[in-house]
């Protein structure tokens, strides 16, 4: 077996996995390819890439590569990652750098980067773009220590997606669990849209439309600021005909929906840093409605709900919905990129993590899936007193009685939207009603309270 020949390996041969071997190959890198199984190997091999070289034995993956060893991990998060480190250790020095690419919660990464320090170095990446980026660029979200992420990047900026100036989405997005926290809210916020405009679309079809009007009315609002490429394939879902039985695909798919972990995490990330992000929180929830396992509810009610949910509109009245919709969403987009930066910011900030927020808006610009038009604007997000006064506020603070007159015209579930108006809500209300919550805790509980104006604690004062 000759030594030292590849550039790269990656261990982990599933789509994604299989995909960006590919897309290092298709970058003039020699890659090493290792699966658990070698079924696997066998199918990349037989796709036939030039540059990629299938191994039976880790050991001669191993030597095979270029020194210091860069090798990317693209098995199942959790366990499976521990063990293929433990495995791959004793083949390992410390100069080599091992790259998990995985959704790994961020825990288990910090956790890793602590117990692999001296022996490896490790580094905690995000990907983001699913199949068709890993293959042809997806935005990359790698952390860890400073120098072994500097060594990556100008391989990761080969296979990388390109920002709106044409600059390659991946950075060194800080220290230690940097990348996939970055990662986590990235999915979080991939929630919160996601679920933003299903519950537009589940607004329309209150009203009677069929798939394909809807799918034009998306169409009508795919510009500007929330211009995106979840927009855009939603309207490719819509179009789409069921090509074994004929009629729209959509409407034959069943209304639960799945989630493998992120947003959930970044939900309780949020809570256990005193971040809010309500919008990402409530997506979170609506997926967990959507298994309607609530016991107490028996069909007959869920039927005569059903019911409720047909008033037909005529054709101006749906023309009058666009710029409401348009509203509505770029609502939606903002307050979950919002959410998820405040985040970002804050935990970076406590963990010293040392992220440049406004690398992360951009390595966001291409490739992934929240990527869309308003990153631009997000640049602006970090000089505070830009944020604060940025024209885009001003038009949410005018239209938001308007925005909610679209939430009441029909009786369907809206978490995110309705969450979303209430986060804007929150932050243009001169006042929030937290003296009573305050006055209820000191009654209770003598926690205390402060008063207007006032130095120093109270406590008590009420009537018993
Ligand atoms: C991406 C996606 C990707 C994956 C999601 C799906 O950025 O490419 O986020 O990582 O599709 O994790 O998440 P759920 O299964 O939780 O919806």
């Amino acid at each position: 077996m000759e030594n030292n020949i590849n550039h790269v390996g990656v261990i982990g041969l599933g789509v994604m996995g299989a995909s960006l071997a590919q897309n290092f190959a298709s970058k003039n890198h020699n890659v090493a390819v290792y699966n658990r199984s070698w079924d696997k190997t066998q199918s990349l091999i037989d796709k036939g890439v030039s540059g990629i070289s299938g191994y039976q034995d880790l050991v001669d993956f191993v030597g095979s590569l270029e020194s210091p060893r860069k090798i990317i991990l693209l098995v199942k998060s959790g366990d499976p990652v521990d063990k293929t480190i433990e495995t791959l250790l004793p083949m390992l020095s410390e100069k080599d750098i091992v790259v998990d690419m995985g959704n790994s919660n961020w825990k288990d990464t910090e956790r890793r980067y602590n117990e692999y320090a001296g022996k490896i170095r490790f580094v905690g990446c995000g990907v983001s773009g699913g199949e068709e980026g890993a293959l042809h660029g997806p935005s990359i979200m790698p952390g860890g220590e400073k120098d072994a992420v500097d060594e990556l990047l100008p391989l990761l900026q080969k296979i990388s997606a390109k920002d709106f100036n044409g600059n390659p989405c991946v950075t060194n997005v800080g220290i230690g669990s940097a990348g996939h926290f970055v990662k986590m809210v990235h999915n979080g916020i991939e929630y919160a849209i996601m679920q933003g405009i299903v519950e537009v679309y589940d607004i329309l079809r209150s009203f009677d439309l069929g798939t394909g009007q809807i799918a034009e009315i998306f169409r009508k609002v795919d510009y500007g600021n929330i211009q995106s490429y979840l927009l855009d394939i939603t309207i490719n879902i819509l179009e789409t005909q069921d090509k074994v039985d004929g009629g729209y695909l959509l409407e034959k798919v069943v209304e639960e929906a799945k989630a493998k972990g992120t947003g959930g995490w970044t939900a309780q990330s949020a809570i256990e840093f005193g971040v809010a992000t309500p919008s990402i929180s409530a997506a979170v929830i609506a997926r967990i409605m959507s298994a309607r396992n609530q016991s107490y509810v028996t069909d007959k009610l869920i039927d005569d709900l059903k019911e409720m949910r047909t008033t037909k509109l005529t054709e101006p009245e749906i023309e009058a919905m666009i710029t409401p919709i348009f509203r509505t969403l770029e609502m939606v987009y903002l307050s979950s990129y919002l959410q998820g930066l405040d985040l970002i910011k804050q935990v970076g900030d406590e963990k010293n993590y040392q992220i440049d927020m406004s690398e992360v808006t951009r390595i966001w610009q291409g490739g992934c899936i929240i990527r869309s038009q308003m990153l631009t604007m997000l640049d602006l997000f970090w000089e505070e007193d830009k944020i604060k006064s940025h024209k885009v506020l001003y038009e949410i603070k005018k239209d938001i009685a308007y925005i909610r007159m679209l939430h009441g015209k029909s009786h369907t579930p809206k978490p995110v939207l309705n969450a979303t108006y209430d986060y804007f809500q929150s932050i243009f209300a001169g006042r929030l009603p937290s003296n009573l919550i305050q006055a209820q805790r000191d009654y209770f509980g003598a926690h205390t309270y402060r008063k207007v104006g006032e130095k120093g604690d109270h406590t008590g004062g009420w009537n018993q």
